[in-house]
């Protein structure tokens, strides 16, 4: 019955969904250093954009402009429908908390055990994204990262891939639409990295998130991306699927998907 009225929905009307991040001419520069020229990109509801490129090009920085945490010198950013220039302290602080971050550096609080850690956004959720019990959902958020044991432990105490574990449970507590993940798998042993890959697949399918994964990690790229964008000189040099890119004869791209 459901079906048959959401397909009468969509045969009688075009319901113009927006995307979920829409970038336009976008421009950032340091001093001389000129690292977003004009680059654009527009991510889909639901889709899963991996952006790559050499390192220092310029693909954290893109992300802190999604997140409004650097300001970008020209060009356009909407981000869940809103305009992020146009937005006050108040209204970009409700847009970030929609928005799941993932440091390279899981920048988890080192003074505070796993669980201070996961219950600091939950007690900073101003916009009450989440009710319900607080232990409740860090218990949860530890499940889906398969780490309840550790609840008690210091960062100091975690190995690198249990720190990603519990950065990813963090960004995902306050259940975001969107998830940014900066090099997710940077740093870790081949296993690790496979497994962190497999986290992170099984996160997008249960919450259905939308997400950029930025990444020299060939294997997630395959994995996770409905799309590959490689980042170059300030634009979106190139982009397609895996299966595209892996075909293109350009030395840039193909020196990335050399083992
Ligand atoms: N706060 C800053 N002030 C000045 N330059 C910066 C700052 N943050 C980053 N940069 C420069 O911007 C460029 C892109 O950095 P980044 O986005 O971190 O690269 P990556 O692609 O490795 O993530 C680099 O040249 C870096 O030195
Ligand atoms: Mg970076």
């Amino acid at each position: 019955m459901i079906n048959a009225t959401l397909d009468m929905v969509n045969e009688s009307t075009t319901i113009a969904s927006q995307p979920a991040i829409e970038i336009q001419h976008l421009k950032k520069a340091f001093g001389s250093n000129v690292v977003l020229r004009d680059f654009s990109l527009t991510v889909q509801n639901g889709e899963n954009v991996v952006v790559m490129g050499k390192s220092g090009i310029g693909k954290t920085i893109l992300i802190k402009c999604i997140i409004g945490l650097i300001k970008p010198d020209g060009g356009t950013l909407h981000v869940l429908e809103q305009d992020i220039s146009k937005l006050d302290h108040r209204k970009l602080d409700e847009l970030r908390m929609r928005i799941g971050f993932v440091f390279q550096s899981s920048a988890l609080y080192d003074s505070m055990t796993v669980r201070q850690n996961l219950e600091f956004p939950l007690r900073h959720d101003r916009h009450r994204r989440i009710t319900g019990n607080i232990e409740d959902h860090i218990r949860e958020a530890l499940r889906n990262v398969g780490l309840e044991h550790a609840i008690n432990l210091m960062p100091s105490e975690l190995s690198g891939g249990m720190r990603k574990r519990i950065g990813i449970a963090r960004a995902l507590i306050l259940n975001p639409e969107i998830v940014l993940y900066d090099e997710p798998t940077t740093g870790l042993d081949p296993i690790t990295s496979e497994e962190i890959t497999q986290l992170i697949l099984g996160l997008q399918k249960k919450y259905k998130t939308t997400s950029i994964i930025i990444t020299h990690d060939i294997d997630l790229a395959r994995e996770a991306a409905n799309r590959i964008v490689f980042l170059m000189d300030g634009i979106a040099y190139a982009q397609g699927t895996y299966d595209e890119l892996i075909h293109n004869t350009d030395p840039e791209i193909t020196h990335f998907f050399k083992r």
